[in-house]
């Protein structure tokens, strides 16, 4: 008995068993992850995630149209003319000697910008004669193809590159080009029916 309660005192007198408590996560790794999963829930609002995915960047799909030069917005002259002139008439304006002429220094491409207009409006078809060559070829017509707008723009780039510094073409100009030879259905035959509208 006296052994049992002496056995209880020393008992007593011992520490408790140690036990595992919860070590805290020092605060500047909490303030870190904090921070990272901020900005990672930032990052994913920035990057616009309610665009069309299938364009692959942030650029819509209006922005997009514009530059293909087929929807609103700007028109691209230079896509333009890389798409629907350069074939013939080359990247560089030169044209195809004998077959093709230059809009490079053309007299035709410089002159009034009604001119120019009516050239794209309705095509050629007969004798044309470009910087001292006379050509025999046939130049479609875009104006069923293009809009005023998009003969704007393409005849605005062609006269102001390749060295011509003729100046841009507006809009109204094309309008008013298209409002005035309505009725024609038929090309221009060439030298002589252009010679009167320079
Ligand atoms: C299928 C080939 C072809 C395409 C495409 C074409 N042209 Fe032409 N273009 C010609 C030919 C050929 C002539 C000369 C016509 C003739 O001999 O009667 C010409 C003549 C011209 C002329 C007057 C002559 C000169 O050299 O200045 C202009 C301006 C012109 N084209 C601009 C354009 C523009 C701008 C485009 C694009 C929107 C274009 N052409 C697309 C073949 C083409």
């Amino acid at each position: 008995m006296i052994q049992d309660i002496n056995q209880a005192d020393a008992q007593l007198r011992e520490h408790p068993d140690p036990h595992e408590s919860g070590t805290p996560v020092p605060r500047t790794v909490i303030a870190v992850v904090s921070l990272a999963l901020l900005w990672a829930v930032g990052y994913i609002f920035m990057a616009h995630p309610s665009a069309d995915p299938s364009l692959g960047d942030s650029r819509t799909s209006k922005e997009l149209m514009a530059q293909a030069g087929g929807g609103a917005g700007a028109v691209d002259g230079a896509q333009i003319f890389g798409a629907q002139c350069a074939a013939c008439h080359q990247a560089s304006g030169s044209g195809v000697p004998g077959v093709f002429p230059p809009l490079a220094g053309s007299e035709w491409v410089n002159g009034k910008d009604s001119l120019a207009a009516n050239i794209l409006l309705h095509g050629i078809s007969g004798k044309l004669t470009v910087k001292g060559q006379a050509y025999q070829g046939a130049m479609p017509a875009f104006g069923d193809k293009l809009s005023d707008a998009q003969i704007a723009a393409v005849l605005s780039h062609v006269r102001t590159q390749f060295g011509n510094s003729a100046g841009k073409v507006d809009e109204a100009a094309v309008k008013a080009a298209r409002e005035s030879t309505k009725g024609r259905t038929t090309p221009w035959t060439g030298d002589d029916e252009l010679a009167k509208l320079k």
